[in-house]
């Protein structure tokens, strides 16, 4: 059976990054007898100053008719106000309805552990971010621009479906992967409308989950228990704003950003998936990004199409690189982008 991904790398370390998955996934393909068919788009920054062009409806349909959408990192200072990574990043999330943006925060190996009092086996949880509304829908306006009268408003919107079908997912990821708990987080104390919302349907969803343990956060709380006592967490579930600003936190307990996976998925359309970080201009074709993060991702693909055996064979052999000190600078090695992605590939090669 052909397994068919689209592959965009964006810019900055998103191209150096996704070159390195997409070995992976070569190579993966090759020792595991995989059919799978890898076609590169070009869209991302350079596009869109050459052509105006970001992502068309035309272009995005294409997008969504393979069996899942790999992408690097958007966002290039030439693009200072990020027009292109709106519409293809939170463009492909909001209109291929991906509405739940599961970050995996784990830690792989000790040496990632700084945080004191904890070894790397107690960073074990997952991030469910609802990722199709909220304050990034994109509602609002500025009004008298420029001026000292200058209204600027940016709505949070909160559609009890969105909320009731992040928060359902959280539980069934619990359920279907024995977990315990799910925390839900929100600023209700503040948020009195859009955040009572998450409330009262939180309450009513757990009661179809009476053996999973249903505990509340408000996020200001849950930032500082995440670095308190990050061993209580086992799945997490909190809206778009939030559910970005924790999973960069999380990053950090799993060794930086370079380490970190996520999907967009639409259990009933096409999923998305991407690493954690940006594009990291700064480090932008010099070879030193950490291609874990994508790797890890394109692992998370294989996964979300069945092939779990492989995607942990990925995770194994990054596991494996981690001890051998076959990485990144950021993550305790001394190789570049490119020998770190070749260095999983020879593990994986046997
Ligand atoms: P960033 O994630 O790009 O980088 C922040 C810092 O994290 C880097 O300076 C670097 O020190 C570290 N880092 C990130 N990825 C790394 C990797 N793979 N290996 C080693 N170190 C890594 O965040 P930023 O600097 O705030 O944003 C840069 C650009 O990326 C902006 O335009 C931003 O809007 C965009 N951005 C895009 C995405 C995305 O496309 N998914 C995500 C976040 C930020
Ligand atoms: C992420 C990023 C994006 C987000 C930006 C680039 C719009 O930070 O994927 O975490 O805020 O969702
Ligand atoms: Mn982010």
């Amino acid at each position: 059976m052909q397994r068919r991904y689209a592959v965009v790398p964006g810019d900055g370390i998103g191209v150096d990054v996704t070159a390195e998955a997409v070995k992976v996934l070569e190579t993966v393909a090759a020792t595991d007898s995989l059919d799978l068919a890898l076609d590169r788009f070009d869209y991302g920054a350079d596009h869109y100053l050459r052509t105006g062009e970001t992502l068309s409806e035309a272009g995005l349909a294409e997008l969504a008719g393979y069996d899942g959408i790999f992408m690097g990192a958007f966002g290039d200072p030439r693009v200072p106000d990020m027009a292109h990574a709106r519409d293809i990043l939170l463009g492909t999330r909001f209109k291929l309805d991906q509405f739940a943006n599961i970050r995996p925060v784990r830690c792989l190996h000790e040496r990632l552990c700084t945080l004191s009092g904890f070894s790397a086996a107690d960073i074990d949880f997952v991030v469910f971010r609802e990722n199709t509304e909220g304050l990034y829908v994109g509602i609002g306006g500025i009004f008298k621009q420029g001026t000292a009268d200058e209204i600027a408003v940016q709505e949070d919107v909160n559609t009890r479906k969105g909320v009731e079908r992040i928060i359902r997912a959280a539980f069934e990821y619990a359920r279907q992967h024995e977990r315990g708990k799910v925390t839900m987080s929100d600023k209700s104390n503040a948020l009195r409308f859009g955040h009572d919302l998450w409330q009262r349907v939180f309450a009513e969803v757990q009661r179809d989950y009476p053996e999973i343990e249903a505990n509340h956060l408000y996020v200001d709380a849950l930032t500082m228990q995440m670095i308190k006592a990050p061993t209580q967490f086992e799945v997490i579930v909190t809206c778009n704003m939030f559910g970005d600003i924790i999973t960069d936190l999380g990053a950090q307990l799993q060794g930086g950003l370079g380490m970190a996976a996520s999907g967009n998925i639409n259990p009933a359309g096409t999923s998305m998936f991407e690493p954690v970080h940006g594009s990291a201009p700064k480090y932008a074709g010099l070879d030193r990004a950490n291609p874990f993060g994508a790797i890890l991702t394109a692992a998370m693909m294989l996964e979300h199409s069945g092939l779990t055996a492989v995607a942990a064979r990925i995770e194994q052999a990054v596991v494996e690189c981690l001890e051998q000190r076959q990485c990144t600078r950021d993550v305790g090695g001394e190789l570049g982008t490119a020998a770190t992605g070749d260095a999983v590939c020879r593990i994986l090669r046997g």
